[in-house]
């Protein structure tokens, strides 16, 4: 036996109630819990090879080698996938996404995620989807959301076993359209690791932690009840919330560019004219657009109309993570 390997797949996801600040930054314990939804029309593929004859771990993303902190961050997961398995032999780690790199579109869910499934099983360990989402959290906080499929909650947990995601509702619940606006694709100075360091700093981090429960409810419903109106509400007014504590952090983070305001406004504009559409931005300046399927269309044009908006990325909800023959 000299090689242990895997492949598998997994799709990014777009939180609709955010996850930002940790309470146990090593192990990414969330300060709070959150819900996403998969996208199945992004996705990465990673696959893992253990191998006898190695000197050290070895990664390659999209066709490049990588080193430096993008290694380490690799080699850290795959050292705990070693210890879990009694394994000593470094890997291959190679890993592909299908959207653009550098599109501004948050690749580490997905990386992890696939990097989680195919480890974890080259390595001969048989996880459950919870010990997997466990695992993925480790190497990305939101990266434990794209297991399951479909609709996604990450229960906060107080540790590293009952911190983890599960399905609240398989794909095919809800039709629902993410129109990607990327407005630039210059990758951000400061990563989410760095940015929930310093959640804690800004005053109304508590405030927002405090009425977590709240919105988590009205989330979870209007998804169970298709209520597309009250998702507008909540994800729009919790994706505020988080952007308020990230510019009232010490240093403070603005992750917007007038492209991004622009976007928010128009489509706080199409609402009122009576398109049901609404708006959620993670730790950049690119605006998720949510719409049921049958609006994407219009969506998208209204949203190429915007100048400065270099490309639209749609995608409809996502299974999950799975893996592939290597
Ligand atoms: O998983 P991370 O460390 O990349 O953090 C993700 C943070 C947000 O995208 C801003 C919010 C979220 O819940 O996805």
């Amino acid at each position: 036996m000299s090689d242990l390997s895997a492949k598998a797949k997994a799709s990014p996801n777009i939180a609709f109630i955010k996850y930002w600040g940790d309470r146990d930054p090593d192990l990414r314990i969330p300060a709070n819990s959150s819900i996403s939804m998969n996208l199945a029309d992004l996705f990465t593929i990673t696959s893992v090879a253990f191998q006898a004859d190695l000197k050290a771990d070895h990664l390659i993303l999209n066709t490049r080698t990588i080193s430096g902190t993008g290694l380490a961050r690799v080699r850290k997961f795959l050292d705990r996938v070693r210890s879990m398995a009694g394994i000593d032999w470094f890997a291959r780690v190679n890993s592909e996404n299908n959207f653009p790199i550098g599109a501004g579109i948050a690749s580490s869910a997905s990386a992890f995620a696939s990097l989680a499934l195919a480890a974890s099983s080259a390595a001969g360990l048989e996880l459950s989807e919870a010990q997997l989402s466990s695992l993925a959290r480790t190497g990305s906080g939101s990266a434990c959301r794209s297991l399951p499929g479909g609709f996604v909650e990450w229960q906060a947990g107080d540790d590293h076993y009952s911190s983890y995601a599960f399905s609240i509702a398989p794909p095919e619940h809800w039709d629902l359209v993410d129109c990607i606006a990327i407005v630039s694709q210059v990758s951000k100075s400061i990563g989410s690791t760095e940015g929930h360091a310093l959640a804690k700093t800004s005053p109304l981090q508590n405030s927002r932690l405090e009425d977590t429960p709240r919105r988590l409810e009205i989330c979870r419903q209007a998804i169970l009840n298709r209520d597309f109106e009250a998702l507008a509400y909540i994800c729009e007014l919790d994706s505020n919330m988080m952007h308020a504590v990230m510019m009232t952090s010490s240093p403070p983070l603005l992750y917007w560019q007038p492209g991004t305001v622009e976007i928010m406004q128009a489509v706080q504009t199409w609402r009122k004219e009576g398109l049901p559409v609404f708006y959620t931005i993670d730790a950049g300046p690119n605006v998720h657009v949510l719409c049921q399927a049958s609006f994407t269309e219009k969506i998208t044009q209204k949203l190429e109309q915007i100048p400065g908006i270099s490309k639209v990325l749609t995608s409809h909800p996502g299974g999950p993570a799975q893996l592939l023959a290597s």
